[in-house]
């Protein structure tokens, strides 16, 4: 019986990254993705580089219940049992809420957490020993994003959920971890968003691979929390001792302006 990583958003920026670098430290895979077609991609290039890798896929809208049934079944069909969960999948519309469709709210809603929580409880059942959780959140969760507000809040939901969780599953031997990073230059409209916040941009955003580095890293040492990079992780101790209040309002002032619906 097959042992896997399973990658949520494999096909994404981030994703891909996790691909590569558990490939290198000899994963068999099991990536899920929205779009076959770039599954089959994605699976090529991951054969160029690592012909003994094994590598299992299928596609899967998260956000929809029935879909993410068809998911298990097939890895049921498999045997398959989880030595590793990485869960990347996510949604970064950011828009005022008063902006959001009931459809665009429960896509994003569904994807960031339900999706995750769902997918946990199904690895759970099917894990082996000593199995690792990682979870992507964001530097968004550090505090309550007014024009973000549903993004953040997913991204803090995440982070509430795993560090519980982390603490129910400890005398099974499993390990809990959230990543939280800063910008990361993937998508063009990301990395357009980097380049306008100028210094603080160019200062929080980290390379794809270094995030992914550190996260494994982290996750190996059964870290609850990796934050990747030095300004990042002051950011962080900022807002642990600035009134929220103040936190809020500079959000607000900040993040008025902009949009993105890239999904
Ligand atoms: N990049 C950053 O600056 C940054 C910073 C902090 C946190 N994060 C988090 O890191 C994660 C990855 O970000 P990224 O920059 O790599 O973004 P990305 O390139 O857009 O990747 C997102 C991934 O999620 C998948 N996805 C989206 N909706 C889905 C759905 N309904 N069902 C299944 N899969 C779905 C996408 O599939 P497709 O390939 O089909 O689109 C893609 O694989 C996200 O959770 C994001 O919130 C990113």
């Amino acid at each position: 019986m097959a042992e896997y990583t399973l990658i949520t958003g494999a096909t994404g920026g981030i994703g891909e990254e996790f691909c590569f670098q558990c490939a290198a430290r000899g994963d068999n895979l099991f990536l899920t993705g929205r779009s076959e077609k770039k599954l089959a991609a994605l699976k090529e290039k991951l054969k160029e580089k690592y012909p003994d890798a094994v590598t299992e896929s299928f596609p899967c809208m998260l956000n929809d219940e029935a879909d993410r049934k068809k998911l298990f079944d097939y890895a049921d069909g498999l045997g398959a049992k989880f030595s590793r969960f990485i869960n990347v999948a996510g949604v970064d519309t950011q828009l005022a809420f008063e902006k959001y469709t009931q459809e665009k709210l429960l896509f994003q809603l569904r994807v960031n957490f339900e999706a995750a929580v769902s997918l946990t409880r199904y690895v759970l059942d099917r894990r082996a020993d000593g199995l690792g959780i990682l979870v992507v959140s964001s530097m968004s969760a550090v505090c309550p994003m007014p024009y973000f507000a549903l993004y953040s809040a997913t991204k803090s939901a995440l982070v509430n959920f795993y560090s519980a969780l982390r603490t129910e599953m400890k005398e099974y031997g499993v390990k809990v971890t959230v990543l939280m990073p800063g910008g990361v230059p993937t998508r063009p409209d990301i990395i357009e968003d980097i380049k306008i916040q100028g210094l603080k941009g160019k200062w929080s955003s980290k390379p794809k691979d270094f995030v992914v580095r550190k996260a494994l890293k982290g996750a190996e040492k059964n870290k609850r929390i990796v934050i990747p990079g030095f300004a990042n992780k002051l950011t962080y101790a900022l807002t642990r001792i600035t009134p929220v209040k103040w936190a809020i309002a500079f959000v607000a002032k900040n993040w008025k302006n902009k949009e993105k619906d890239a999904f």
